[in-house]
């Protein structure tokens, strides 16, 4: 039960590291948060993040939003082409990368009772039919149940070294019963054969339960011995009872030994159990398998994750691929690879990103500390040039060069 991703780590390349080094720092420097040096939220699970991505699919040129057909042929489904150009641009791979992984190998040691194949001509930029004026395109996830497969959906980050953050979506689901939406952070298991090592903070909605209720897991959900641990997951009601096929805003914490998830700003959940503990990537998905959790799709049906915005507050810790567990999980777990040292900078601009904000994604100077000494962070912060060094001495140590 329980089960959400599966998922092949990419295997580091040198270029790939140092552009995503590049590409961070540039980020850091252009973001609409450029005056910021931190960024606080607020709430039970507050804190301060170094690093801020706004991403805004409201009012996504018409030419780009095209809704492909579903392919009802496996291999074709799998080999699809982006469903249009937004998806190759620098602004959408710097972040997200559309899987197309498929259950095959994985299906025998579950009880899903369908193959499922992911594929990128279910993630696309959709036109807006609603009657709200302030959005004209949204991202949607899409997942059909076809005669032979089910056709799903599925985004992961393209640096999975996140060390705590606050994401929130600005989503809704629509369609048939039968499907899981998922917004989470995931850590693959250290081996197929130990699944119960996987480390995940989830957001699901299923579509066959009711419509008021969202659930919320620290993973893993069965133990070692294949007992159901049910320390680790609430069946959160949403505020006001409000429907998810109406659009809220789900926000996922992940700080030092606790997930706590917030719906339209009110926490829904709190779980200390099992909060993941190492570097994590961020996913995003739309599936069925016909196993337990999700139930089946009738045949030809279809289900929608819609987003309109998602933000994210976040800290990295170590190579931006993240870590390789199954060859050096001692060396890499717990402490990271990034030593951190004590930079002079601190935070000087505290932004928020919760606090007096009026326009949705833009952050608000909350103290300035520049003209004295840092308070924020009591010294402890690390300037963006600081890092650069260290990072590329980590990769020296993990056999990236
Ligand atoms: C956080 O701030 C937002 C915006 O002011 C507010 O709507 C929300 O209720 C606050 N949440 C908490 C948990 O304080
Ligand atoms: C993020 O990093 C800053 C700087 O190191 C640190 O002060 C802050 O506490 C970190 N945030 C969390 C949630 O750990
Ligand atoms: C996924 O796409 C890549 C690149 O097009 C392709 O090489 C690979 O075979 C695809 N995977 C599956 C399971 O079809
Ligand atoms: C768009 O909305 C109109 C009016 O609500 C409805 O009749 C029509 O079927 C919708 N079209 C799509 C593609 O959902
Ligand atoms: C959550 O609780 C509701 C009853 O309030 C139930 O119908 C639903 O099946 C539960 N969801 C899960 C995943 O257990
Ligand atoms: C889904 O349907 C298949 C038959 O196609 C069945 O074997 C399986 O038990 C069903 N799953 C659920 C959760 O009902
Ligand atoms: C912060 O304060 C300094 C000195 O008072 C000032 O020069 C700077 O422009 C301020 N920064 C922002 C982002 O307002």
């Amino acid at each position: 039960m329980l089960t959400t991703s599966m998922m092949a780590l990419p295997t580091p390349l040198v270029t790939t590291l140092l552009l995503s080094i590049l590409s961070s720092l540039v980020k850091a420097q252009t973001d609409d948060a450029k005056a910021c040096t931190c960024f606080r939220t607020n709430g039970s699970s507050s804190g301060y993040f170094t690093s801020h991505r706004f991403f805004d699919y409201r009012n996504v040129v018409s030419s780009q939003a095209v809704v492909p057909d579903v392919t009802t042929a496996l291999d074709i489904t799998t080999h699809s082409m982006a469903s249009s150009d937004f998806f190759t641009t620098d602004s959408w791979t710097s972040m997200w990368t559309v899987q197309n992984w498929t259950n095959s190998d994985s299906r025998a040691s579950s009880d899903a009772s369908i193959l499922m194949a992911n594929s990128p001509s279910n993630v696309y930029i959709e036109k807006s039919n609603d009657t709200d004026p302030s959005y004209s395109t949204y991202l949607t996830l899409r997942t059909s149940r076809q005669k032979d497969f089910q056709s799903a959906a599925e985004i992961n980050s393209a640096e999975k070294n996140f060390q705590y953050l606050s994401a929130r979506f600005y989503a809704r689901v629509i369609g048939s019963s039968g499907a899981c939406a998922g917004m989470f952070t995931y850590l693959a298991p250290e081996s197929d054969k130990k699944p119960w090592t996987v480390q995940e903070a989830d957001i699901e909605i299923l579509t066959n339960g009711p419509r008021n209720k969202v659930q919320y897991t620290n993973q893993p959900s069965v133990d070692k011995k294949g007992n159901t641990i049910t320390k680790g997951t609430i069946n959160g009601t949403n505020p006001e009872n409000r429907d998810w096929s109406q659009w809220n805003v789900y926000r996922l914490d992940w700080i030092p030994k606790l997930s706590e998830w917030y719906v339209n700003g009110q926490s829904v959940a709190s779980i200390k159990f099992q909060a993941p503990v190492d570097p994590a990537g961020l996913m995003i998905n739309m599936w069925s398998d016909g196993g337990s959790w999700t139930g089946n799709m009738s045949l030809f049906e279809e289900a929608y994750l819609q987003i309109q915005w998602m933000e994210v507050v976040y800290n990295t810790s170590g190579p931006a691929e993240g870590i390789r567990r199954r060859n050096e999980a001692d060396e890499m777990n717990h402490a990271g690879p990034l030593v951190k040292r004590k930079g002079r900078k601190g935070c000087k601009v505290v932004c928020g990103i919760d606090e007096q904000v009026v326009k949705t994604g833009t952050p608000v100077i909350l103290i300035n500390n520049t003209a004295s000494a840092p308070l924020g962070w009591k010294g402890q912060g690390v300037g963006w040039m600081g890092w650069i060094p260290l990072l590329l001495g980590a990769a020296t140590v993990f056999g990236f060069f």
